[in-house]
């Protein structure tokens, strides 16, 4: 399938420097070009776009107002700025307005790369029983203005604790929740915090930014009332998911981004299930299936609706401009072996802790796991589960609540 492109930019030479330079892609891409945001709608309007790459400068309509406008009426259209200041991607960057960000002057390779790497997700998503099961669902949650709020914060120059921890008191019924959350046992902290402050300061602003997004995606005020306590299962889920992930990675001497990525994909590897709570008759039909206990929950999903959630929620995410790490990570999470691999990443990382915590075995069993174990093989993890397990086994013991 080709994919089709529209590229924006005011600027005549630049539109004819793109033109030069993908000609030797005419085969692969479908290019469409445009001088103006105006013209741009007309083009989206009379074309099956895939991927805009626009300027952020523009007289007029500019890039933000542009790429609102398609976030909008075109959601699964892949966005992506090219700007020329550094400036502009900063503030842009906190926002979701764009899924990618690129610089100028930039060649021909980066941006196949980077709209070729977009696609081996969208390929999937493309899926034609996601989208209609996405679009049967009309509005899909979107993410907290508070976690966006905190990123825009963190990503300005000075910004301290106690302005982060103002910025959050504003909400009390969150700020509640967040400290029941970190004094439960599963966090191991040294003494009960009852200050959003101390919070912030035990467990860093990243950790908290997450559980604000884990708090609010699985805020189950928002599904119906007989699925709750189904909802709320899948949150207990993922935070130990996400727990034990996380100390995964810092065994594995991961850097400080890519524990934030493991942590994030962690609390919202099954959002997909709450997500699908929303098609109708869907949680009474599964529920019956769930009710033998043989057969896993991606069966099931498959037999019902034809998709199973780990691509909904990858979906989800990707309107919500999260980082390609995560979003590959909850992709693959129950079929890592799918991707190309060649060390321990986020998704490997993601897939082994899943599977502990959904083990419920008292002492290990490496082949008691479901995991695909020729994709660990194939990385050389099997010798390091049973270490790993007897590390992080404290997140998932029952009494942990
Ligand atoms: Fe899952
Ligand atoms: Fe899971």
């Amino acid at each position: 399938m080709k994919i089709s492109i529209l590229f924006v930019d005011d600027d005549k030479d630049v539109i004819d420097g793109y033109k030069r330079m993908l000609f030797s892609m005419k085969k692969e891409w479908e290019q469409y070009y445009a001088l103006s945001g105006e013209e741009a709608l007309k083009i989206l309007e009379e074309n099956k776009i895939d991927v805009i790459v626009s300027d952020m400068k523009m007289p007029g309509m500019d890039g933000t107002e542009l790429l609102g406008k398609v976030k909008e009426l075109y959601p699964r259209i892949l966005r992506i700025i090219l700007s020329g200041h550094q400036d502009e991607i900063k503030i842009i960057n906190t926002t979701t307005l764009a899924h990618q960000f690129l610089l100028k002057p930039c060649d021909t390779n980066q941006i196949k790369s980077v709209i070729e790497d977009a696609f081996s997700l969208r390929t999937n998503l493309e899926n034609e029983k996601l989208m209609s099961i996405i679009n049967g669902i009309g509005q899909l949650p979107a993410i907290p203005e508070l976690y966006l709020e905190i990123e825009r914060m963190m990503n300005s120059q000075d910004v301290s604790l106690a302005i982060v921890s103002k910025l959050i008191s504003k909400d009390p019924a969150i700020t509640a929740k967040i400290l029941q959350t970190v004094n439960s046992a599963f966090f191991g902290l040294p003494r009960r915090v009852s200050s959003l402050i101390d919070a912030l300061s035990f467990l860093g602003t990243n950790t908290i930014k997450s559980i604000i997004l884990y708090l609010q995606s699985f805020a189950s005020a928002n599904y119906p009332p007989e699925t709750r306590a189904y909802c709320e299962e899948v949150g207990r889920h993922s935070l130990m998911v996400a727990l034990t992930a996380k100390e995964i990675g810092k065994i594995e001497n991961k850097d400080k981004q890519m524990l934030d990525d493991i942590y994030i994909a962690g609390i919202l590897h099954d959002i997909g299930k709450i997500i699908l709570m929303q098609v109708p008759g869907y949680y009474n039909k599964m529920s019956i299936l769930n009710s033998t206990g043989t057969r896993n929950s991606i069966d099931i999903e498959y037999q019902l609706l034809g998709v199973s959630h780990e691509w909904v929620g990858a979906y989800l995410l990707g309107i919500w401009g999260l980082p390609k790490t995560v979003i590959e990570a909850i992709a693959f999470h129950h079929s890592p072996g799918k991707v190309n691999e060649s060390e321990v990443t986020a998704l490997s990382i993601l897939h082994v802790a899943n599977a502990f915590v959904n083990y419920k075995g008292e002492k290990f069993a490496g082949n008691e796991l479901d995991v695909d174990f020729s994709y660990l093989g194939n990385l050389d993890l099997l010798t390091k589960l049973e270490f790993w397990w007897e590390s992080t086994k404290k997140f998932s013991e029952p009494d942990n609540e």
